[in-house]
Parts: C-alpha cells; structure tokens; sequence
C-alpha cells in the first residue's frame, strides 16, 4: 500500500478503517505502510475505498479480468437503494420452487457469481468456489443420485415416492443448481460459502431470477461419492451451499409474516 502525497488530505480514514491498523503515520503526517503489514495485509481493500481523494494504492488487490480495467468502481449515489427500498427487496426475497422451462443465459449466472465475491469472508480468504449445471439434464441427474442416496439409506421416503411418480421435490424440476465448496480446512469455509450464496441468492433475485438452497443435494452430497464425482469435487473440499436456479414460474404479491425476532439488549 502507498500514499500519493499529492492526492492525500491527511484525513486519517484509511488509518483508523485499516482493520489490522497496519497503516501509520510518517513524519508529515501521511499515511505509511507498517512493515508488518507484509504478511498480514488481508487486501481487503478498505483503505483504497474508503480514501476520499484517490490517494491510496493497494497493488495486493486482485486484479481480475471480470471487473474490467475499473478495478475499484465508485460507489454511485444515484444507484443507492432507499432503506424503504432495501426493506422491501430483503424481505420479499423467497425460496421459489416452481421454475419457468427456460435457461438462465451464462453470462447472467457468470453477473451473480462476480456479485457474490462481495459478500464477507473470513480474513477476506474468499474461499467459495462455484460448480454449476449447464443444463437441465446435468441438473436432473443430480437429483436423481440424491434420490439414489436416499433409497439406499433409507431416509425421505416421500421425496422417494414422489421421484417415482415423475415429481421432483429435490431440485423442483430447476434448470439449474449451483453447488458452492471450498477447502475443508480453511478458517470458516461454511460461513463463507453461505454468505456466498445468500448474496447470489439476492443478486438473482434482484436479476429476476428464482433460487431456492437445495439442501437435500448438499446433504446427499456429504456422504455419497457418485454426486462429488459427477460435480468433480476437488480433494480436501466440502460443500456448504447449494441453490436450484431459473426463472420463477408465479409471482409473489405478498411478503409471509415471520417470528419475531428473540432479541436480549444489554447494558
Ligand atoms: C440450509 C438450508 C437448506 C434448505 N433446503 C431446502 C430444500 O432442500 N428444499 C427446499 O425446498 N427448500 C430448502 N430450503 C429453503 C427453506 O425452506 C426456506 O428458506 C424457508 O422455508 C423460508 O422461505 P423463504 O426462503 O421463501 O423465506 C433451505 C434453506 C436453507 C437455509
């Protein structure tokens, strides 16, 4: 990380935004890489995002071909979303199960997949990685070894029952499902795979389409080794989320009531 002393007001955001207080003062007062920081910098990014003049240089950040060459975009105020807005969007999101019998263009799903980078991860690792099916046929099959591995383990005999009678209650007939993994032994691969996919969940339905977490896959795909071979899980990696996807077939036009939440307030 370096400060242009040209651009730099000395406003002090970057040092205290650092979540590793990594960055010092220097004897004028601008801001200075601390020589820790080689090995602990997690390039999260916020001293470049958060500087109001452009000042800041983070060559750690990844440079990736998806963003184009505006590697760090501003943030549009005419974009953002009013808390009215947000609260509606949030809380009218739902799991859909009924899909329209059409695919989701790649480059749609390649937009949600660049959106979930975004979501938290610890040490900003950004561990999750993303196996997703082309086709409806790919998507039936893996439906039909869950059913396999439920068959064989004597679980769910009413998903069992209904997959004989042609209706799919593990993946709802979706075009699509999108398994998200990461290696086993990293420090919160389930948080950040789930984080993951609740930001794609979000991002498509913001997109139009519908998604829904398909755990009976994810659980299937725990023990049974003809669904990782079929995804060509990577050794040492485990799955943490999975999401049928397409476009919904109805509309929703209310939002379901929920729980209150159970909140304990201190001090
Ligand atoms: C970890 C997890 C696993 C889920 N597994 C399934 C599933 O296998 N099949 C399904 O139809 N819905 C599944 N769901 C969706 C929930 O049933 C759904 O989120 C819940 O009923 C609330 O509805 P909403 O998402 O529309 O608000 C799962 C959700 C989560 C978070």
């Amino acid at each position: 990380m370096f400060a242009d002393k040209e651009k730099c007001k000395r406003c002090g955001a970057c040092f205290a935004e650092c979540p590793y207080d990594l960055i010092v003062e220097d004897r004028e007062g601008f801001p200075k890489i601390r020589l820790a920081a080689k090995k602990t910098c997690i390039a999260c990014g916020h001293c470049v995002a958060v500087c109001p003049t452009e000042a800041i240089v983070l060559p750690e950040m990844p440079v990736t071909e998806s963003l184009g060459p505006e590697q760090c975009a501003p943030l549009l105020g005419e974009l953002r979303l009013t808390a009215d807005q947000a609260d509606q969007f949030l809380r009218s999101r739902r799991s859909i199960r009924s899909y329209k019998d059409k695919l989701i263009p790649e480059k749609t799903v390649s937009h949600l997949f660049n959106t979930s980078r975004f979501a938290p991860s610890a040490k900003n690792g950004q561990p999750a990685r993303w196996i997703v099916t082309r086709t409806p046929e790919a998507t039936r099959k893996l439906a039909e070894l869950t059913v396999e591995f439920m068959a064989i383990n004597n679980v769910f005999p009413g998903v069992i029952k209904n997959w004989e009678k042609g209706i799919d209650k593990v993946l709802h007939g979706a075009p699509h499902v999108a398994v998200v993994h990461a290696p086993e032994d990293g420090l919160n691969p389930a948080e950040d795979c789930s984080l993951a996919a609740a930001y794609f969940e979000l991002a498509a339905y913001a997109h139009g389409i519908g998604a829904c977490w398909a755990g009976f896959l994810m659980e299937a795909a725990e023990g049974y080794h003809p669904i990782r071979e079929m995804l060509g899980l990577p050794e040492g990696h485990g799955i943490y989320a999975a999401l049928m996807l397409g476009y919904p077939k109805y509309k929703y036009k209310r939002i379901p009531r929920r729980r209150d939440v159970e909140v304990k307030w201190l001090g």
